[in-house]
């Protein structure tokens, strides 16, 4: 159960296209705090898009980059948190988010995720030959990451921004 007053920063974790943003901007909302995107804090730190730090530095710099905006963002007052979705996936990061908030993994099926990137070039790791089947490896390689968050929520085609948000207060 969330309480009222935030205590800490509730960390919203998951793939690409399982709602983070928008799932976190009703949160934020509904809680009367700060909704955080942690790729938004990079960009604008860095002053490029995603892809363009992909493209010049490579996603090990990226990574490190988003390290160290979680690490700033954690320190901050208890917010709504969205996260990137590779973020959660450093044992250090993890750590991190664990030691000092409450991460929420947004479980969606590869349907659902698939719908909503299909159409958008923002995200480097999709711009390949197959965008599906690289979507679909990466979904695989994280499930059981994820999975080890403190919470789970199930986001379905069928259910609202704002029932996703509710549904998050209530777990
Ligand atoms: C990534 C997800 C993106 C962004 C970057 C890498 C990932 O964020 O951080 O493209 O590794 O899953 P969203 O989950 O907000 O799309």
């Amino acid at each position: 159960t969330t309480p009222d007053t935030l205590q800490k920063p509730v960390v919203l974790v998951g793939m690409m296209g399982a709602g983070k943003t928008a799932i976190g901007t009703a949160l934020a909302k509904l809680l009367d705090v700060e909704l955080i995107d942690s790729d938004e804090a990079l960009v604008s730190a860095a002053n490029m898009s995603i892809a363009e730090i992909f493209a010049r530095d490579g996603e090990a710099f990226f990574r490190k980059r988003e390290s160290e905006v979680l690490d700033r963002l954690l320190s901050g007052a208890p917010c709504i948190l969205s996260t990137g979705g590779g973020a959660w996936l450093s044992p250090v990061n993890r750590q991190m988010i664990q030691d000092r908030g409450t991460a929420v993994w947004l479980k969606a099926d590869l349907a659902l995720l698939w719908s909503r990137v299909r159409h958008k070039t923002t995200r480097p790791l999709l711009q390949t030959d197959d965008p599906y089947g690289t979507l679909k490896e990466i979904f695989e390689a994280r499930q059981d990451i994820y999975a080890l968050a403190d919470l789970v929520v199930e986001a379905q085609a069928s259910y609202s921004i704002q029932q996703m948000a509710d549904a998050v207060l209530n777990c």
